[in-house]
């Protein structure tokens, strides 16, 4: 059993050197009368780690979706290193984009190993004939597949419980373990969807040295998160998402000085607010409704 200290070995799709990583256009999800992500542009640029945040309902876990195969858009496009990305999940993770989820999804009842094992398999050559023969190529592969599977666990701390279940984790260390799993596809872009959620502030210091960690090894990150020190401290660029819009987009500074994103978290309505146009038809509509009752009650009182 290996239990190297190296840290894993560079993503399988070549890095390239600069250049944008994840191209999103105009990218809108409906639900039935619900615009959950209206028109959102977003790139993600070689190196960066971006940001994404916005109060809850905002549409961050559908816009994640969106990208990762797992809706289809009603409109846009995303492309990833030039390439529109095709609208099935395992096909984006071979393409090179790997992801966690908001609610963690895990095997359960694997062990810690095999849980990160099962990530690895859109990166192993072997077929179905060379599993079921268990021939001396599988064998090979199968423990080549290991020994990066207990590096990505060296790297993101897990090694010591390689074979511990994995619903008995910590919350914290199934949020690891999760990390573990996407790089286990050897993305070039890794989506995070609330990683330190449920974490305490020694964990969630941890988890950000390792998304630095994770950029060092030439994988881009777009990260969803609530806490915003850890997005502030993080990010090279961050986008807010409000009611489906992007609202700002820029540095760290640029979005925490802007008083349309504060006012976004605490309720306060701003002009030029995103769905404002549609709000004010709303109640133009209403005053209007409520005109015309009084105005039949009042011939109604005239009879
Ligand atoms: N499959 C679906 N069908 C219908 N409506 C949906 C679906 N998925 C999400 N929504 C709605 O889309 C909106 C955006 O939800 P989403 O989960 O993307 O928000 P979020 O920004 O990730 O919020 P949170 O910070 O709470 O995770 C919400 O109004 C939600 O109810
Ligand atoms: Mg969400």
């Amino acid at each position: 059993m290996t239990t190297t200290t190296k840290t894993p070995a560079a993503p399988g799709p070549a890095p390239a050197a600069g250049g944008t990583v994840l191209d999103a256009t105009g990218v809108t999800m409906r639900f039935g009368g619900l615009t959950a992500v209206r028109s959102v542009d977003l790139t993600v640029d070689s190196g960066e780690i971006v940001g994404l945040i916005g109060p809850n309902g905002a549409g961050k876990t559908t816009f994640f979706n969106c990208l990762t195969g797992l809706y289809v858009p009603t409109e846009g496009t995303v492309k990833y290193r030039g390439k529109v990305l095709p609208h099935r999940s395992h096909l984006v993770t071979m393409a090179g984009v790997a992801r966690t989820f908001q609610n963690i999804r895990l095997f359960a009842n694997m062990t810690v190993l095999e849980n990160v094992l099962v990530g690895r398999h859109t990166r192993t050559k072997e077929g179905l004939w060379s599993a079921l023969l268990r021939g001396p190529g599988f064998r090979k592969a199968e423990q080549d597949s290991e020994n990066k599977a207990m590096e990505l666990l060296e790297f993101t701390g897990l090694a010591a419980k390689r074979d511990h279940i994995a619903r008995n984790l910590a919350y914290g260390e199934q949020r690891k373990l999760e990390i573990a799993r996407a790089l286990a596809s050897e993305p070039g872009l890794l989506l995070l969807d609330e990683p330190t959620a449920g974490m305490n502030p020694q964990e969630t210091m941890a988890t950000q040295e390792l998304v630095r960690s994770i950029r060092q090894q030439g994988i881009a990150v777009l990260v969803i998160e609530h806490d915003m020190r850890f997005i502030f401290n993080l990010c090279d660029r961050v986008a807010v998402l409000v009611q489906g819009e992007k609202l700002v987009e820029g540095t760290p500074e640029r979005v925490q000085s802007d008083e349309r994103v504060v006012a976004a978290y605490l309720g306060t309505p701003f002009e030029g607010e995103p769905g404002e146009s549609e709000a004010a038809e709303v109640r133009a509509a209403e005053t209007g409704k409520q005109e015309a009752a009084e105005a039949g009650q009042e011939e109604g009182e005239d009879q």
